[in-house]
């Protein structure tokens, strides 16, 4: 076929609101969003975070608001960090049932029942003083077998405070296998498995290590993956799934959306995405030195997420978002 210049005219469809609303290939709905949130032992009022303007670490009483105004706005979930009083070299208040992840998981879960989904993070970094994410061999490196006891041990812990979902962030090998069998074993069987199945060593983490006071010297690349390696996030879904994942995430987001919708194509199981702090910072920042629009770059940034696959995504503007979406329709 001759394309005959002027007959194939792409632009048509672009020429009003309302049909480039109707030929829209991806859509942005609240239920997509999951808005993480950290809770602190120590705060008697919540701390805002200067790497993260508009984010703070809560305190309980601020956690149960902001979680109800996040569960009004039709946000999809929430997931949880905890900043303990007390890190230790096993970071013991993670199983703690009076550790601070836990309780905040049981303030939400007794107010807030079903109504949304209550996840927690399940690593070890902000719970250890020395901020990996598990815990060490007695040469300091990250010992990967011992770690899943512990996290076997997180697992019956979040579920037993009140969590639907625990996601398993730290990257260890058999992680996801050691979680399930645990929670079986005590009767969990509904509790759902979200891995982090492609998280890499990423620089764009930095915001979080002000947000959970991280201990870490040096870095995690011994336990997360070479940014520059695809192929391997394959092969890390392929464990998780056969170890039983129910879901599925890629981390951080912007950066590797080729591996996310790569991941998208092959996963049977949902895909999530993480617009980590990094990616939040660096919009916030931007926008306010005027040097982008805030409210179209985070709206463009989501709908990549969504292009590239994710069927949601976890991010620091969720509440925001999802009352933008609801009130525009
Ligand atoms: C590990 C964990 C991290 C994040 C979520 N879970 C930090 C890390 O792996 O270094 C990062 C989230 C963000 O940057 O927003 N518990």
């Amino acid at each position: 076929m001759t394309l005959v210049p002027g007959t194939v005219r792409p632009r048509r469809l672009r020429t009003t609101p309302a049909l480039r609303r109707l030929v829209s290939e991806t859509r942005l709905h609240p239920a997509d969003l999951i808005l993480p949130m950290f809770v602190k032992e120590t705060l008697s009022e919540p701390a805002p975070l200067t790497s993260m303007p508009g984010v703070v670490q809560h305190t309980l009483d601020s956690l149960l608001e902001a979680a109800n105004e996040a569960v009004d706005s039709g946000v999809g979930g929430l997931m949880l960090f905890g900043i303990p009083e007390h890190k230790d070299n096993e970071g013991s208040q993670a199983d703690a049932p009076a550790g601070i992840l836990n309780r905040a998981l049981t303030l939400l879960r007794d107010n807030l029942g079903d109504t949304t989904v209550i996840m927690a993070d399940l690593c070890l970094d902000e719970f250890t003083s020395h901020g990996h994410c598990g815990v060490l061999d007695s040469a300091g490196g990250v010992d990967n077998d011992a770690t899943l006891e512990r996290y076997a041990s997180m697992a019956v812990a979040q579920a037993r405070a009140g969590a639907h979902v625990v996601g398993l962030s730290g990257m260890m090998d058999g992680q996801v296998a050691a979680c399930r069998e645990a929670l079986d074993l005590e009767g969990f069987t509904d509790v759902v498995v979200m891995a982090y199945s492609a998280k890499y060593a990423s620089a764009f983490f930095g915001p979080f290590r002000e947000a959970v006071d991280s201990e870490l010297q040096g870095d995690r690349k011994s336990y997360q993956q070479d940014p520059a390696n695809g192929r391997e996030a394959m092969r890390e879904l392929d464990l998780d799934l056969a170890e039983g994942a129910d879901i599925v995430m890629v981390k951080p987001g912007m950066p590797y959306l080729d591996v996310l919708a790569e991941v998208a194509c092959e996963s049977p199981v949902p895909v999530w995405a993480y617009q980590v702090s990094g990616e939040y910072a660096m919009i916030e920042f931007a926008a306010a030195t005027g040097a982008i629009e805030r409210e179209r770059a985070i709206e463009e940034s989501l709908v990549a997420f969504k292009r590239a696959g994710a069927d949601a995504i976890l991010t620091y503007w969720a509440t925001e978002v999802a009352q933008r979406l609801t009130s525009e329709t």
